[in-house]
């Protein structure tokens, strides 16, 4: 497919702006159309619960990811299809978690709604999240075995990232470093099997494949840590969930792992063992958002979004390469 041109992406209100999804919007629009029939289900209570959460408008961050990763080395339309696929399978990888970590962490609200878990209770989101992790391998069967590796890696990954998180939870003495291994689990390690399959799939060299690979740990680190950020700036409105969730729940998030090694009241908050509410959460909120730590998680944000732009700018020029590279950035902005 013909890449569109620039001035082609530019939208009439926002002139000159290139928005990365438009690159491969009709790759897109197939991920759309058929994530939404896989969804369907002989029993309609699945069905339900997994347009409720797949419907209420994610970013879909990781199919345009992958899809941009793809064209960006060379992937051509002959082989779109498996792309496509692929960028599926992550998109319900990603799916199935966010319905088991919202059981995990009682979450109440996602994506600006009452949770799946909220609206339909335990066991249905629990089950629902296993029937989107069971599509997501149904539609990898068609990979070669070392694709389907990646995946299933980048799985084993999620379930250990998400227990050790458990265990640090409320844990005053989580580093940064810690810190720095759970994410790598249990968000990064997706972004990495897809810039992974991504540019294999596109018959990339071997150097290629680990740069992209690597290219999606940057790229996943960066993304947690701005919606750690998040978490504690707000609004609620701008991030579809109560401000302070992770710390309510006692998570070792960006601010708190930097809070903790600079104040000994709010190693005392967080230790205490239980959520954190009224005035306790505020105190910490209030801590949290001093300007010395919200620079310094920026800057470690920054740090991986530099690491990924690198990576993005050794690919040859293409439009795809700068809406790989625009993705990113627009990473930063997401906290402004
Ligand atoms: C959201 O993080 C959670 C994850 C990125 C990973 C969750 C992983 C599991 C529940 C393991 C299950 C794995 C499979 C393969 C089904 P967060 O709590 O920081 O984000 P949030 O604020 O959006 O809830
Ligand atoms: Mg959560």
């Amino acid at each position: 497919m013909k890449p569109a041109k620039a001035t082609e992406l530019a939208t009439a209100s926002t002139p000159e702006v290139l928005v990365p999804a438009r690159l491969v919007e009709a790759e897109l629009a197939a991920v759309e159309a058929r994530l939404s029939r896989l969804l369907d289900s002989n029993e309609s209570i699945i069905a339900e619960i997994c347009h409720y959460l797949v419907d209420a408008g994610g970013k879909r961050l990781r199919p345009t990811f992958i899809l941009l990763v793809y064209r960006a080395c060379g992937g051509s339309d002959q082989n779109v299809d498996f792309a496509i696929d692929a960028a599926i399978a992550l998109e319900l990888i990603h799916s199935a978690t966010l319905l088991h970590d919202d059981i995990i962490d009682r979450g109440l609200l996602r994506r600006g709604k009452p949770s799946a878990f909220a609206q339909y209770g335990f066991g249905p989101s629990l089950i629902a999240g296993d029937y989107l992790f069971c599509r997501a391998f149904e539609l990898c069967s068609r990979f070669e075995e070392r694709l389907i590796r990646t995946a299933a890696q980048a799985c084993i990954q999620l379930t250990e990232g998400e227990v050790m998180e458990s265990r640090y939870r409320h844990n005053a003495a989580a580093t940064l470093k810690d810190y720095i291994s759970v994410i790598d689990r249990k968000t990064a390690s997706l972004f990495y099997a897809g810039g992974k399959v991504a540019s294999d799939l596109a018959g990339a060299p071997a150097r290629t494949i680990d740069a992209m690979a690597k290219l999606g740990t940057a790229m996943g680190l960066a993304f947690q840590m701005v919606d750690d950020l998040l978490d504690i700036l707000g609004p609620e409105e701008k991030i579809g969930k109560p401000v302070g969730s992770d710390l309510r729940a006692g998570i070792p998030s960006l601010p708190v792992v930097l809070g903790v090694e600079r104040s000994a009241e709010l190693r005392k908050l967080l230790q205490n063992g239980t959520q954190m509410e009224g005035a306790a959460l505020e105190r910490a909120l209030e801590m949290l958002r001093a300007p010395e730590i919200v620079a310094d998680a920026r800057r470690l944000a920054a740090e991986q979004i530099a690491l990924a732009r690198g990576i993005v700018d050794d690919l040859p020029a293409s439009p795809y390469r700068d809406g790989l590279a625009t993705l990113i950035d627009d990473q930063t902005s997401r906290e402004v």
